[in-house]
């Protein structure tokens, strides 16, 4: 005999476990303290629903000191305008298209902005191929649906429709993805500031306050472009490849110590002298040229991007720590390297080698690197 009313299984809690178990907090979280400091001392008028001025927004970003003496941690190394200009965009009426080769901090700019101007970056539409239009309009729960008919407690708001409802900051990721009908249900939303319900009868108008920050990749391009039409509804604010090589090694070095923080690697010392070498490799294949201007290097296939660089060294951390003595050295980011550059073996094979052969052997210094390098791709 069944039992009338099935006996409660009790299912895994997806609460959020205590933040400092969680592999990857939030911006919010993580930098929840430097959030409320900013919040606490600014003065500035703030738009509707903010969390903050955008004054404050971009020194959240950039980094500074408060006047209590609160030291604001840069989170977006590179000019101070394109920042300035990012934020501004939120407080109008246009949404805010982060557009990059790859690894250039889009995804990392636009969750912070989202923490700092709502507190919240978590309402968020993972573009890919398969995105269906429920991720950016709206679904149904399937159950009520069919239990009850169409009702506002059968729909499934998409993270967007809660934006627009709470007046907050929705956030796309790789936009160009998206194939175009999906990506076109923004235009009504992004121009009208209302998202029609016809099943109901109604519609979710967005209050002030919504604002939406999509990133799109340089390399995608082509793919699914982006429509003329849902383009005019974007700033389009364009993030570079850090501009010199100090800049590049201080946020690498920067990332990988919060990262190797958060992984319980203890810090390496000397780290930076090899953050330097990962760096100027990368650079230099990237460009095609040597530092000093003076040889030409061929490019491998891969972005060779700033987030890359961070693995490589990050990865090296690790080694150190579990198989080395704790110092990160050449061997240790050699693995790291081959895998960035070769990523096709054939053609990025001979690169590398050409590379290592006129390149690193004959720099001043580098033998220990070159050495290593050789025996990983023994
Ligand atoms: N200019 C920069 N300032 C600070 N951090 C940076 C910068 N450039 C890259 N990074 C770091 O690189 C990492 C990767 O960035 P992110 O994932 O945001 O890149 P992306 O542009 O979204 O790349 P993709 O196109 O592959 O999605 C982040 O950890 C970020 O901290
Ligand atoms: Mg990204």
């Amino acid at each position: 005999m069944t039992p009338l009313v099935e006996p409660v299984v009790p299912v895994p809690s997806t609460a959020p476990a205590a933040s400092a178990e969680v592999l990857r907090p939030h911006a919010e979280e993580a930098f929840a303290g430097e959030l409320a400091a900013l919040a606490a001392q600014d003065d500035r008028p703030r738009p509707e629903r903010w969390r903050m001025s955008p004054w404050a927004v971009a020194t959240y970003l950039l980094g500074g000191t408060l006047p209590d003496g609160t030291v604001i941690t840069p989170k977006y190394v590179g000019p101070r305008r394109i920042v300035e200009v990012a934020v501004t965009t939120l407080a109008t009426d246009r949404a805010l298209l982060l557009l990059g080769v790859p690894g250039t901090a889009k995804t990392w700019v636009s969750e912070h902005l989202a923490a700092a101007v709502s507190g919240d970056s978590t309402l968020l539409v993972q573009g890919t191929a398969g995105t269906p239009e429920e991720a950016v309009r709206y679904g149904w729960n399937y159950a009520r649906l069919l239990a009850h008919g169409p009702s506002r407690e059968a729909l499934v708001p998409s993270p967007v429709m809660r934006a627009m409802a709470q007046g907050m900051t929705a956030r796309v990721e790789e936009l160009t993805r998206m194939p175009a009908d999906v990506q076109d249900s923004l235009i009504t939303i992004l121009s009208e500031k209302t998202l029609p319900v016809p099943e109901l009868g109604e519609e979710t108008q967005a209050v002030r306050g919504f604002n939406l920050i999509a990133t799109a990749n340089d390399r995608d391009r082509g793919v699914n472009d982006l429509s003329s039409a849902l383009r005019r509804r974007f700033n389009t604010v364009v993030l570079p490849l850090p501009e010199s090589a100090d800049a590049e090694v201080g946020i690498v070095a920067r990332r990988v110590g919060q990262l190797g923080r958060s992984l319980d690697l203890p810090a390496a010392p000397g780290g930076i002298e090899e953050i330097r070498r990962v760096v100027t490799v990368f650079r230099e294949l990237r460009g095609g040229v040597t530092a000093d201007g003076r040889t030409k290097v061929k490019s491998p296939s891969g972005t060779l991007s700033t987030a890359e660089a961070i693995s490589v060294v990050t990865q090296g951390l690790a080694l150190a720590a579990h198989f080395g003595d704790g110092v990160l050295r050449p061997a240790d980011i050699a693995a790291g390297l081959l895998g960035a550059v070769v990523r096709d073996p054939a053609a990025d094979g001979v690169v590398w080698q050409e590379y290592l052969e006129t390149v690193v052997r004959e720099r001043d210094g580098w033998q220990d690197l070159y050495r290593a390098c050789r025996e990983v791709a023994a």
